[in-house]
This record gives structure tokens, sequence and C-alpha cells, in this order.
């Protein structure tokens, strides 16, 4: 993918080899306001519309792809959002070395790869496995939200996966930077929404003690 304009990652793109691990996220903010995080935040909609309307929240976005993460990460540091950051990182090995236990009020996965072959759905994020991680990274009492367009996906991992864990089903929050009739308003989601898909969201607190 090419840009004519120049990406400047820094200061809201992290390095890894220079995070501390587990990483402390009132030193990494500077404050101690709660921590909400994206993974697969893809061009960084969803982080820069939170990020620049909640300015009392930390936004943490993870995208594995380097050119989405440095298109989002210019896009947070052209709007001044001095309370995201952002790194480029596999997500389940992030949030296992870096990511301290019980320390994020949110968790957001919007339109996770779906790897629609069969002899790839062992490749989706989310799946039984995947739950206990979600469970040691969420406060007690926060929230994971999932959105995708995928109803094979959603039938097959995401509703099973969730329903089975530990967590708690709860009543999906439609987050208030979201467009008329969208669940979450990411690039992905207008794109879709566009082309008529139906879509499926998902939403469970870590009430466990
Ligand atoms: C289908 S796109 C959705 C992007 C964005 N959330 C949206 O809705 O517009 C999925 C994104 O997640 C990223 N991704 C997929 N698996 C990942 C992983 N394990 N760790 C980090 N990023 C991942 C991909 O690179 C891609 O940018």
């Amino acid at each position: 993918m090419q840009s004519h304009r120049e990406l400047v990652v820094e200061p809201i793109g992290l390095d890894a080899e220079t995070l501390e691990r587990p990483l402390k996220w009132a030193e990494l903010f500077g404050n101690d306001h709660p921590v909400e995080l994206e993974i697969g935040m893809g061009k960084g909609t969803f982080l820069l519309e939170q990020a620049r309307n909640r300015p009392e929240v930390n936004f943490f976005g993870i995208e594995w792809a380097r050119w989405f993460w440095r298109y989002a990460s210019d896009r947070l540091r052209r709007a001044q959002c001095g309370n995201a950051r952002t790194i480029r990182a596999e997500a389940t090995f992030f949030l296992t070395e870096f990511v301290p236990e019980h320390s994020l009020d949110v968790l957001h996965i919007y339109f996770p790869d779906p790897w629609p072959k069969a002899r790839h759905h062992k490749r989706r994020l989310i799946q039984p496995k995947f739950m206990p991680l979600v469970q040691r990274v969420l406060k007690i009492g926060g929230r994971l939200q999932v959105v995708t367009d995928h109803q094979g996906y959603f039938e097959e991992n995401i509703e099973p996966s969730i329903r089975g864990s530990a967590l708690t089903v709860v009543d999906y929050n439609t987050p208030a930077t979201a467009g008329n009739g969208e669940y979450v308003g990411t690039n992905f989601e207008r794109k879709y929404q566009r082309e008529g898909r139906a879509f499926y969201a998902l939403a469970a607190t870590n009430s466990a003690k």
C-alpha cells in the first residue's frame, strides 16, 4: 500500500523493544486515567474519534500490519491525541507479554480477520483459548466489545467462546462516536454497510472474582 504523504509515527507509535514488561500504563500516559485497548485498529478511525472525544480516557491500539499501524499513528499524531498510543505487534503476544493483569477498562475488537477458509479457522483470534487472556487483562468489571460482519466467525467462534468463558454477556454498548445506525463506526463497518451486509455484536464483562 502506498501513501503520497510521509507518515510520522512518533510520538504516538511506540517501539516494543523499548517498553518494559509488563508495562506501566500510568508511566506510559503520564496519568492514571482508565485505559481502553483496541486490537486491530486498521486505519484508526475508531481510536481517533474516541481519543478526541474522551480526553479523560487513555486509548491504546495494537495493529500487526505495518502500513496500517503507521497510517493510524500518523493520523492520531496530526489530531494531537496525547491520550493515544499504538504498537505494531501481534495482539496475543503483546497482551501476554506486556499488558498488566486486570488493567484494562475495555477491550475493543472490531471486524477481526475472519479467515474464511476452513483450514485457516485456527488462525482466528477469538477462540476458547484466547478467553483466559481476555479475562487476565480486563479489570474486574471491565468490558469486552466485539463486532463482526462474518456470520460464520460469529456463530462458530465468537459467540461460543465468549458465552463459554468466565465472562458474563451483557448488552452491547454503542459508542457515542458511532454514526447513525452504526455499531461502532470503523472503516470496515462503513465499507460493509454500503454493501448492505449484516453485523453481529457481542459484549461481556469480567465479573470473575
Ligand atoms: C478486517 S481489519 C479491521 C480493521 C478495523 N478494526 C476496522 O474495523 O476498520 C482487521 C485488522 O486487524 C489486524 N489484525 C489481525 N489480526 C491481528 C493480530 N493478531 N494482532 C494485531 N493486529 C491484527 C489486521 O492487520 C487488520 O488491520
